[in-house]
């Protein structure tokens, strides 16, 4: 679950020196709040808030509000990923555009529990940039995409993650997220397919079953 969350907070830890916004940036685990010191966004940034927050069914399991310098195709953003059955990360994303500005509070998408059917391979690597097991979960609501994100920071701390899941078509199409700050260089992908090709189907993954079942 840390990796999930840290997946989903890297997208707003995107900061950088220049000559632009400048943004209150701050991390808080718990409070849909905080505070914190005032930075130098890159030139296409805005001032932004996300509010994640992961569930168990319908229960509420951690929360995460952040403040920082976003791009602007991260306004507005609502989403979420599923790695494991019954679990869902959801974001979302607000934006204001003057310096040190309040965003207001994230909408959520809601959650909807209800079986689509897609179902899409799962992994989580805490220490590589690509994952792959033979896991599966099943998508619900509008997690249309099955997911392979991966996270790579270098620089003086270096690190990454991989996981693979469901998710909305709105994190599919963040691409390609990368940062500088202080040496240290983010880069984010979202690399998603339809699942109506390949291994990720339900109907394929039933075919295969009775396939290796009547090999063996
Ligand atoms: C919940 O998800 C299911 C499956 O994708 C969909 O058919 C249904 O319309 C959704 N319900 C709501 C209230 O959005």
């Amino acid at each position: 679950m840390r990796s999930v969350l840290g997946f989903l907070a890297v997208l707003l830890a995107l900061v950088s020196a220049g000559q632009a916004l400048s943004c209150i940036q701050c991390v808080s685990p718990r409070n849909p709040s905080c505070d914190g010191l005032s930075v130098s966004c890159l030139l296409d940034n805005v001032c932004g808030a996300s509010y994640t927050v992961t569930t168990s069914d319908f229960s509420v399991v951690t929360g995460n509000y952040m403040r920082g310098c976003v791009t602007k195709n991260q306004c507005n953003l609502q989403g979420s990923i599923s790695v494991i059955n019954n679990v869902m990360n959801r974001i979302g994303v607000s934006c204001c555009n003057t310096d040190n500005c309040n965003p207001s509070f994230p909408t959520l998408p809601a959650v909807n529990t209800t079986f689509n059917e897609l179902v899409c391979r799962t992994c989580i690597s805490a220490d590589s940039d690509w994952c792959y097991t033979k896991d599966t979960v099943h998508c619900t609501g509008d997690e249309n995409m099955c997911l392979l994100q991966t996270t790579s920071i270098t620089g003086a701390v270096s690190m990454n993650t991989a996981l693979r899941g469901c998710a909305t078509k709105s994190l599919c199409d963040l691409g390609q997220q990368t940062a500088e700050n202080a040496g240290q260089k983010v880069d984010v992908r979202f690399i998603c397919t339809s699942g109506t090709a390949g291994l990720y189907s339900g109907l394929t993954l039933s075919l295969v079953a009775i396939l290796l079942t009547n090999i063996i």
